[in-house]
């Protein structure tokens, strides 16, 4: 059964005090939490908040949800250094896996995540919502049972990363984990704050099931939550 629900909170602290509160109680009541964790801006408030309890993460598990191909090794903008700085570097895990699109042997990196997946499965995954309805770099008309691969980002994706590369080269692919296993997730949060997002939250959560909206696909998740910010809800 579907279990769709959404929670709307006043901008600003109060929602990142909300969404960092409840992923605080999740680990208390499931210590060994199995994450798959978004950057992008929006839940990085939220993993700065709920760093302040490192003892919290000791016995949990993270795989970065997606990562940019083709950035050079010390790129700060990539994925893996922006959750490494909010959260990864600043609590110990019992686990971390990052993403490494330029793998020598891609297909054998992304066998590996999909394996990690398949080790225990994602418990929680923490995901932003892309302007086009994208979850992860999974793009408008990405197959719903598709795993871990190598994909092309939108060119309003392409365009809306420039502000995370502050004018150095920015990236048009990566590798991201696929809708198969985010939909499979045992419960899903979805992050979303301000204005620009409040039409794609329509056509995700009020709108019939499309792959055209990736994230709409989760209407039929049995425990997925929408953290809105009154913005985002308008
Ligand atoms: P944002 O990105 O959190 O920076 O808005 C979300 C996304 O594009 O997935």
């Amino acid at each position: 059964m579907s279990a769709v629900r959404r929670v709307v909170i006043a901008a600003g602290d109060a929602w990142v005090d909300a969404v960092a509160t409840a992923l605080l109680d999740r680990l208390a009541a499931a210590p060994d939490l199995r994450m798959c964790l978004a950057t992008g801006s929006t839940p990085l408030p939220v993993y700065d908040r709920a760093a302040r309890s490192p003892e919290s993460f000791a016995q949990a598990s993270v795989l970065l949800l997606d990562e940019f191909g083709g950035l050079p090794a010390d790129e700060p903008a990539s994925c893996d250094c922006v959750l490494r700085d909010h959260l990864v570097d600043r609590v110990p895990l019992a686990e971390y896996r990052s993403i490494d699109p330029d793998a020598d042997d891609l297909a054998a990196e992304l066998r590996s995540i999909d394996t990690w997946i398949d080790g225990g499965g994602i418990d929680l995954a923490v995901l932003g919502l892309g302007r086009n309805g994208h979850l992860g770099m999974n793009e408008p008309g990405s197959p719903p049972d598709g795993r871990t691969a190598r994909v092309d980002l939108a060119p309003t994706t392409i365009e809306g990363a420039q502000r995370y590369f502050e004018g150095r080269a920015h990236p048009k692919w990566g590798v991201t984990v696929g809708l198969r296993d985010l939909l499979a997730a045992r419960e899903v949060w979805v992050l979303a704050t301000g204005a620009a997002k409040a039409d794609i939250v329509v056509a995700s959560v009020d709108r019939p099931a499309t792959t055209d909206v990736p994230a709409s696909l989760l209407r039929n998740h049995p425990e997925c939550t929408w953290w809105l910010d009154d913005p985002a809800d308008s």
